[in-house]
């Protein structure tokens, strides 16, 4: 049903965005390739809040969803857990991450769909969590994943999601559709993202009690906040390999224009919950 994708059964490491077209390709994608590692809303900082809340430790077998460049399952492994399994839909992303994790045996990355099933007892993990992928499916996607999550946590398991939320419920329809459709077209791929509470909302109605909530201003693209996700060095390759070429500079013009046009109305939230 799914693939452990290892160093030894392939031939040669490949990047998720190697077939694609810089035009077209979907904005995480797109920054990838111009070397951005941090592609979540609430930046890095709020990864290390999720993870102070999530306490892993040496006992947990950890479950991370969509982990795209690695970024987070990077600390997560400094806590040693006793296993860390990750879920990737992409080959690609899945073969790099599984480079990273080839010196422990109990830490993989599978190259599986968060829609489908996965071959692991349910009760298995003692810790879940997932960063920026929820957003990009619609609500009944999003409710088989939370639904595999439910099953695969254990009782006393936790659960945490880092994700892009409208962070009022007072906008007007036509407002919040406009501001969908801008942000759809600027990203090159589907996104669904949710207010505060309805965020809460869908994950309660699927079994979870939200035990902590976290949000921080999203400042995606922004000096600071490139700096701080990526450190100096990086920030800076990550802005010359823009400046080398015509289609980033204008992609990336468009991706930070809407973000600033909407900041105010958009939140990176995180949710630390539980099962009831
Ligand atoms: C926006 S990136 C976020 C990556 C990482 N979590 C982060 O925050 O930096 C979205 C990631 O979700 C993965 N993804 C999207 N849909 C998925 C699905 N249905 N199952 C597994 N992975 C998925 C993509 O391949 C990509 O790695």
């Amino acid at each position: 049903m799914f693939e452990d994708v290892r160093m030894s059964e392939r031939q040669s490491i490949s990047r998720p965005w190697d077939k694609l077209q810089r035009d077209r390709m979907p904005g995480y994608w797109l920054l990838a390739s111009l070397g951005k590692r941090v592609l979540r809303p609430g930046g890095i900082e709020l990864t290390k809040k999720m993870l102070a809340k999530l306490e892993i430790s040496n006992k947990d077998h950890v479950i991370e969803y969509a982990p795209g460049m690695g970024v987070t399952a990077r600390l997560t492994i400094q806590n040693e857990p006793s296993s860390y399994t990750a879920i990737e839909r992409d080959r690609s992303a899945a073969q790099m991450l599984n480079d990273l994790l080839d010196k422990n045996p109990y830490w993989r990355c599978l190259n599986v769909d968060a829609t489908d099933s996965v071959d692991l007892p349910e009760g298995f993990a003692s810790v879940v969590y997932g960063e920026s992928m929820l957003t990009i499916h619609p609500d009944e996607k999003k409710k088989t994943i939370l639904q595999e999550v439910y099953r695969l946590l254990n009782k006393k398991g936790r659960y945490a999601f880092q994700e892009l939320a409208i962070s009022t419920d007072d906008l007007e329809q036509d407002f919040l559709e406009q501001m969908r459709r801008d942000l759809i077209y600027a990203v090159r791929h589907p996104a669904w993202p949710k207010s505060v509470n309805e965020w809460k909302k869908l994950i309660e109605t699927q079994g979870f009690k939200v035990v902590n909530v976290i949000k921080r201003p999203v400042f995606l693209l922004e000096k600071e906040r490139l700096i701080e996700d990526e450190g100096m060095i990086a920030a800076l390759d990550f802005v010359y390999n823009i400046l080398e070429d015509e289609t980033a500079i204008s992609r990336i013009r468009e991706i930070r224009h809407v973000f600033r046009k909407y900041n105010n109305y958009l939140c990176g939230f995180c949710a630390i919950c539980k099962k009831i």
